[in-house]
């Protein structure tokens, strides 16, 4: 345990995301620079062959029109940013590409994210310890953004998070609605009703899998998933696995999530970013209500999953949640899997079904069910991208802010365009369990 201890407060350098702390300093924002120096003292690794610090493309003015901080990710923070070579990665390429690991990041590893009710005893303590960790413990590298008026950058500040709220964070920050010359788009954002949608998501579980991968020096750790297909309840919401819950939608307290609190709850206003981040009595407990919602009855079945495999478009126009026979837009559920109505299904029908904080989508991050829910959506975007052969040449050219090919995913750093995120999931290290429901019920595999 005390290894444990000394370990996480060293927090280990480098990993794919957001804000480092090194480039929220007066100076790294006010030369636009997040070129950190690596261990050998140059920025980027430069020295020793990791990556360089580049100037990236100017502004294209979109920023300054729209006034929203997040367009052009991430030039209107910072112009200069580490670019990495090779298996290199991180915001100063300390760190190794998804799937490699070593000090020359030369070992290709790709670990098996299995159904949660296949993993042993074993397996699903180290979970649930893992993300209690990861909950608590205070990221040592990244910094998360905070402010009660986005239209006031002399309001923003940096505040510091644990591990899993870095991760609940990014969501709420990436789908906050597009400011467009002071007035907001609710149907605009940088994370969902577009295209970015199956890969904004996969990099998001990929951060958190290799943020606890490196906390616990576990490289095999893989997050686990949910397959919801045809269930009549939630079967997984018991105390042993995400928690029950009563009437009132209030966990259990012999549940593993009872005390969690969600960052970022209470508030949901257009112009700000999480105030009273770091104000823990301020923030409700998660909670959750499966299948109390009347225009949300059930799950989705087997045959909803097999009809939109059907749609061989990743997207269509007008590529909002509005566009017809979209793989992208029945996987996310604007659109039913007949491929040309317009109803609530898939994705969207199972946060609206699980209900409590999982049904507040900015916010649903914050129960842990949310990874489950998203590791079997990215099983069904990576047979999809299997079944057609997929690759980044399937990512259409679109005209939506922030969800162009060449786009970076935002707040991600280094830079991930969105179109390289439409690949097999081996090539970024990780594959899933052939998990068939029915031959496991009522036994568990050990
Ligand atoms: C990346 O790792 C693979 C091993 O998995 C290795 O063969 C390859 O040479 C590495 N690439 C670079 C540029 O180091
Ligand atoms: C922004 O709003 C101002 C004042 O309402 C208007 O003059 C200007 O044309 C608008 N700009 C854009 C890009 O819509
Ligand atoms: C869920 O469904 C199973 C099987 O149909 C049933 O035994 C169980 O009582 C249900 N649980 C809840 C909480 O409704
Ligand atoms: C979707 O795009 C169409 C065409 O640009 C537009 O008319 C419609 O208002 C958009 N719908 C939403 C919900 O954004």
């Amino acid at each position: 345990m005390l290894n444990i201890i000394i370990f996480l407060t060293i927090c280990l350098s480098a990993v794919e995301s957001q804000f480092p702390r090194v480039c929220t300093t007066e100076a790294a924002l006010l030369t636009k620079s997040c070129c950190p120096l690596w261990k050998d003292k140059s920025p980027c690794g430069s020295l020793s062959g990791r990556g360089r610090c580049r100037n990236w493309l100017p502004f294209t003015g979109k920023e300054i029109q729209y006034n929203d901080d997040r367009l052009d990710w991430p030039r209107n923070y910072y112009e200069n940013t580490c670019e990495c070579y090779g298996n290199y990665s991180g915001f100063d390429c300390g760190d190794c590409k998804f799937g490699y690991h070593g000090a020359k990041c030369d070992r290709k590893k790709v670990v098996v994210r299995k159904e949660i009710r296949e993993l042993t005893v074993l397996e699903q303590k180290r979970f649930f310890s893992y993300l209690a960790l990861a909950k608590t413990t205070k990221c040592h590298d990244f910094v998360i953004l905070s402010t009660g008026d986005r239209h006031h950058r002399e309001t923003y500040r940096f505040v510091d998070a644990s591990v899993y709220d870095v991760f609940t964070w990014m969501h709420y920050y990436s789908m906050k609605p597009i400011l467009k010359n002071s007035t907001f788009d609710p149907n605009k954002n940088f994370a969902h009703q577009g295209p970015v949608f199956p890969g904004w998501h996969r990099l998001n579980l990929l951060f958190l899998e290799r943020q606890i991968q490196m906390m616990m020096g576990d490289e095999d750790f893989a997050l686990p998933y949910y397959d919801w297909r045809g269930e009549e309840n939630c079967s997984i919401c018991t105390d042993e696995l995400m928690g029950a819950n009563d009437a009132q939608a209030v966990l259990s307290p012999y549940s593993h999530f009872f005390s969690w609190k969600a960052i970022c709850s209470g508030f949901d206003f257009p112009d700000e970013y999480c105030p009273l981040a770091d104000v823990e009595y301020k923030m409700e407990r998660i909670h959750r209500k499966p299948g109390a919602t009347p225009y949300a009855p059930n799950l989705p079945t087997y045959e909803d999953v097999e009809n939109i495999l059907k749609l061989e478009d990743l997207d269509r126009p007008p590529f909002n949640e509005t566009a017809i026979r979209s793989f992208r837009n029945a996987l996310e559920g604007f659109l039913s899997p007949d491929g040309v109505t317009l109803k609530r299904s898939l994705h969207n029908l199972v946060h609206i079904y699980l209900g409590g904080t999982m049904s507040q989508v900015p916010i649903s991050s914050n129960d842990p069910i949310f990874i489950l829910h998203h590791s079997f959506i990215d099983k069904i975007f990576d047979t999809w991208i299997a079944k057609y052969n997929k690759s980044p040449k399937s990512y259409p050219e679109n005209d939506q802010l922030g969800h162009g090919p060449n786009d970076c995913a935002t707040p991600y750093f280094p830079c991930y365009k969105n179109k390289d995120l439409v690949l097999r999931s081996t090539q970024l290290g990780y594959t899933f369990s052939a998990f068939l429901m029915k031959p496991l019920m009522g036994h568990r595999y050990q």
